[in-house]
């Protein structure tokens, strides 16, 4: 085959790449950064043990015990590159509206000069004494009529393990993809060109970031991160803010959530998707272990992360697009996570974790007792009493976003339905933020309209998944804020106009459920137990679904009271039940300048039942 060959490379593409646009593309993409070298990745065991091989020598990877932690390793970020960058994410719409308000937005043929074609473009030789891989990959089960197929080109070889793990990667996408076939071009640098002699560094990236992406076009351009979903581009980029532009032109919806199987003692299978911000519980609640007090309770996981909810014959059927978990390490243990840290137990990528004296990883919040002696995720030496700083407090050993990266399959706790095609069926959606006020433990929308509702004023306290303070409250609809690809509203819009369609169509639609697991008391800890006890309140849920379990009307929904969750097994006053239920109607008046705040920002385009559903909680709370 005749390739094109640019600035003196050969791209050099294997016999079975036959897709034209994608061969015309990598040429060009080569032409642009200007690697040393390409490789074409196959996704097979032996080039990942290579990789993961030339990371060992790179010194990015450290292999941990093989005793401990069979096939692992572990890879420590620059201290400035730890998380996701929001402020430097971008949705390149032709029109600045149809970013909308949420989003950064910069015109793009400007950002076309700035990345690609200026004087000074970023891209520019930006692979330089690198190596570009070509990663090719399939979100959702390969072939799948609601798969979608990405390339991600990157001078990482971390993200391309990563892939692997995360995505079903490798050369049965070309099959899939054969020579006229559609993909999501993703191109990713580190930003750290290395000239003729120049010693690399073993977690390459640059001050400069950008996160772009052109909805028009449906590409990916992320330059100067390594990190998560900054760099793992099938994951937030493609997964959530294109998808969820596909979704709106196709009629489907793109989410940031998990999606659980839950089995009753008397045997009935159903279906949940909810969406917590990140960091705010979403691979807990995926993998929990019921009480084994309420019964015969099993919970499956089907995605913990991301989900592609289609209708199909009057049901919302919903996929996970992803093969792997991204999850926060710190606060996982064997209490509160048992199916998380079993999954652990071998073949994991660790980011930003501490290591132990035998070659182990440990975290805050593994252990009950502090290790005596760890270096940190910074390499340095820590012990408890040398981690104290002035104000008493411990240094982290583990930075507060650190990350394992794993297959689905080590999850013993994995759905059987996991990776079928077509999806699952979902009864139920939750949406939850972390509050430390205000919101109650569980409450049920009366309506679609009302759970769009609930979920498009959803406020939540900011975490370190992405960089930026932490713990401050701000309005994150959907827990999509920074992974819708459009306008807000006209996201909302969305979820109004699937709703209706459906029940135009006699469907009987998923119920909405808000949640809160982060209320706190007056000594600042958490009220609700949290982790497997919220098996409670999906409980109710599904009892609320068949009509069996009973609440009261508040202003906001409808909540359980005392007597209508189980508490076999859970030592939980109804002193204590209140204080995570009650609704202060002074904090609710407090709350509903938020949610004007927002509606005020999301003026544009806002859907008017939405105002509407907004007075009536006004009314509500004034009488
Ligand atoms: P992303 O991967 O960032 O999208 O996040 P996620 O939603 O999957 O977050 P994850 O499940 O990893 O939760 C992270 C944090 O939430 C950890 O600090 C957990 O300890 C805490 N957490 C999870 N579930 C609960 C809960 O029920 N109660 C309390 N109090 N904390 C929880
Ligand atoms: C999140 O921040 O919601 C994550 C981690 O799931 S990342 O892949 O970095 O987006
Ligand atoms: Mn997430």
């Amino acid at each position: 085959m005749n390739h094109p060959s640019m600035a003196g490379l050969q791209i050099s593409a294997p016999s079975y790449v036959k897709n034209a646009r994608l061969l015309a593309w990598v040429a060009e993409i080569a032409a642009l950064t200007q690697p040393d070298q390409i490789h074409w990745c196959d996704g097979s065991q032996e080039e990942y043990d290579a990789l993961c091989q030339r990371l060992v020598a790179a010194g990015t990877f450290k292999p941990l015990n093989p005793a401990k932690r069979p096939g692992s390793f572990l890879a420590c970020s620059d201290p400035s590159d730890v998380a996701r960058v929001e402020d430097r994410t971008f949705i390149c719409s032709d029109k600045k509206e149809d970013a909308g308000p949420t989003n950064n937005w910069t015109a793009p043929a400007e950002m076309r000069v700035l990345l690609q074609t200026g004087d000074n473009a970023l891209f520019k030789g930006a692979m330089r004494g690198r190596t570009m891989y070509v990663v090719p990959f399939s979100m959702g089960p390969l072939g799948s009529p609601i798969a979608h197929i990405g390339i991600e080109l990157s001078d990482s070889p971390y993200v391309a393990v990563n892939m692997r793990i995360m995505t079903r990667m490798g050369k049965a996408v070309y099959d899939v993809l054969g020579v006229d076939g559609q993909f999501v071009p993703c191109v990713h640098t580190v930003g750290a060109p290395l000239e003729a002699g120049q010693k690399d560094v073993t977690w390459p990236c640059n001050k400069t970031k950008y996160i772009v992406h052109y909805p028009a076009t449906r590409e990916i351009w992320s330059y100067g991160s390594g990190y998560g979903g900054n760099a793992l581009l099938g994951k937030k980029c493609f997964a959530l803010r294109i998808a969820s532009n596909m979704g709106r032109d196709q009629g489907w919806l793109a989410e940031h959530m998990l999606i659980l199987g839950v089995t009753s003692p008397e045997g009935k299978k159903s279906h949940v998707a909810a969406a917590f911000p990140s960091a705010c519980g979403k691979t807990n609640f995926a993998m929990l272990i019921p009480p084994a007090a309420l019964g015969d309770w099993k919970v499956t996981t089907i995605g913990d992360d991301i989900a592609w909810i289609k209708p199909v014959d009057g049901q919302l059927r919903a996929i996970n697009p992803e093969a792997g978990y991204f999850g926060v390490a710190p606060g996982t243990n064997f209490k509160t996570n048992p199916n998380c840290m079993a999954s652990l137990h071998k073949d994991v990528i660790f980011t930003n974790v501490a290591l132990t004296d035998d070659g182990d990883v440990w975290w805050e919040g593994m252990t009950d007792e502090l290790p005596s002696h760890l270096i940190d995720w910074q390499g340095k030496d820590w012990t408890p009493e040398t981690a104290k700083g002035a104000d008493g407090k411990l240094r982290p050993a583990a930075h507060p976003n650190a990350r394992f990266t794993v297959a689905a399959t080590n999850n013993p706790a994995l759905d059987p339905e996991w990776d079928n095609p077509a999806g699952v069926a979902i009864d139920a959606f939750i949406f939850g933020g972390r509050r430390s006020t205000t919101v109650p433990l569980a409450t049920e929308a009366r309506s679609w309209v009302e759970g769009v509702y609930m979920a498009a004023t959803m406020g939540s306290e900011t975490t370190a998944a992405a960089a930026g303070q932490m713990g401050v409250v701000r309005r994150d609809p959907f827990a999509m804020l920074p992974f819708t690809g459009y306008n807000m509203s006209d996201y909302f819009q969305h979820w109004l106009n699937m709703g209706a369609k459906l029940q135009a169509e006699g469907a009987r639609l998923p119920a909405i459920y808000c949640v809160n697991w982060f209320r706190k008391g007056a000594d600042g800890k958490f009220v609700w137990p949290g982790y497997g006890d919220n098996a409670r309140v999906m409980q109710w849920m599904l009892g609320r679904i068949e009509g069996k379990a009973g609440g009261a009307e508040n202003i906001f929904g409808v909540s359980p009271t005392y007597g209508d969750l189980n508490w076999a097994g859970l030592d939980f006053s109804q002193a204590q039940f209140d204080s995570v239920i009650g609704i202060d109607h002074a904090a609710w008046q407090q709350e509903l300048k938020l949610h004007d705040e927002l509606f005020t920002q999301l003026a544009y385009h806002l859907p008017a039942e939405l105002v509407a559903t907004k007075q009536a909680l006004e009314q509500r709370l004034a009488a």
